[in-house]
């Protein structure tokens, strides 16, 4: 990478490894990733349709931000954000409701760092750098405590990311605990790779991941399922993402080119 490309690479950063947030900014056609990344995604392109599975899920985390808007939700944890691109969750959110409020939390500095400059005159919105399987650090940082009041009913987004987290760091735990922290009509919107539509192909992104920073970890329809725990699922329940309350004719075609499983559900 040369010239002017350099100026938005924060410190510290390791070109040489590639990062799901990169590869995900590549797939939906962004420029905030290097060569690594870009291989890693064709080589994933050569086992499952993963332009699509991106650009889906994305529309998806779209249609549930209006969503959970529309049931009066005015603030927003977004956990595992990525790189910012078009329709980030403050843009969606703020265009109907302009008091709305939103903290990214992204474990990816290229990530967090996009974020924060998107955000420089945005006082109702913030990206902090810091990881999912930490909710008390999440809790307790200033930025959560200055923007997210937990008394009040909260969208908790984890769009894309729990298949990052490994079976070894109990993510039913983790979920668990973010659930307890919320108040009654706050909302989970989750959405995961699994193994149930393309079980080959998903096999084999498992080894294509060994190759970056973010190993992946796709689970079934069962094991998605107990992240809700006691909270309702929300119509039409755990689905593949342009199942989700579809806004546009043939989006259910695309149900099998989509390997994530997403849904909605309220906390009673
Ligand atoms: C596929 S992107 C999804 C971005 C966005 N949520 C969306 O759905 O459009 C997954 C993001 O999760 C982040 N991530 C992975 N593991 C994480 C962790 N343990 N804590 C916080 N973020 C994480 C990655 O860095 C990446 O930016």
């Amino acid at each position: 990478m040369t010239g002017a490309a350099t100026e938005w690479v924060p410190t510290g950063v390791d070109e040489e490894v590639p990062s799901a947030a990169r590869v995900y900014d590549y797939l939906l056609g962004g420029g905030h990733n290097f060569s690594g990344d870009r291989v890693l995604a064709e080589n994933l392109l050569k086992v499952l349709p993963a332009r699509d599975m991106a650009r889906l899920n994305r529309q998806y985390l779209d249609r549930v931000v209006r969503f959970l808007i529309s049931e009066g939700v005015t603030q927003f944890l977004d956990l595992g954000s990525g790189i910012p691109t078009v329709g980030n969750v403050h843009e969606v959110a703020q265009k109907v409701n302009p008091d709305a409020r939103v903290v990214y939390v992204d474990n990816e500095s290229v990530a967090v760092a996009h974020s924060e400059l998107m955000l420089r005159d945005n006082p109702n919105a913030a990206a902090i750098l810091a990881d999912m399987r930490e909710p008390e650090t999440i809790f307790s940082h200033r930025h959560v405590r200055r923007l997210l009041d937990f008394s009040q009913p909260l969208g908790l987004l984890m769009v894309g990311v729990v298949q990052f987290v490994p079976d070894a760091d109990d993510p039913w735990a983790m979920a668990e605990q973010y659930r307890d922290a919320l108040a009654s009509g706050s909302y989970l919107a989750l959405s995961a790779f699994t193994w149930d539509n393309a079980p080959e192909g998903m096999r084999a992104a498992i080894e294509v991941f060994k190759k970056s920073r973010d190993p992946i970890f796709p689970r079934t329809h069962a094991e998605l399922m107990r992240m809700f725990g006691d909270f309702d699922l929300v119509e039409p329940g755990l689905v593949y993402t342009p199942l989700w309350r579809p806004e546009r004719q043939g989006e259910a075609l695309d149900a099998s080119r989509s390997n994530l499983y997403a849904g909605v559900a309220i906390k009673p």
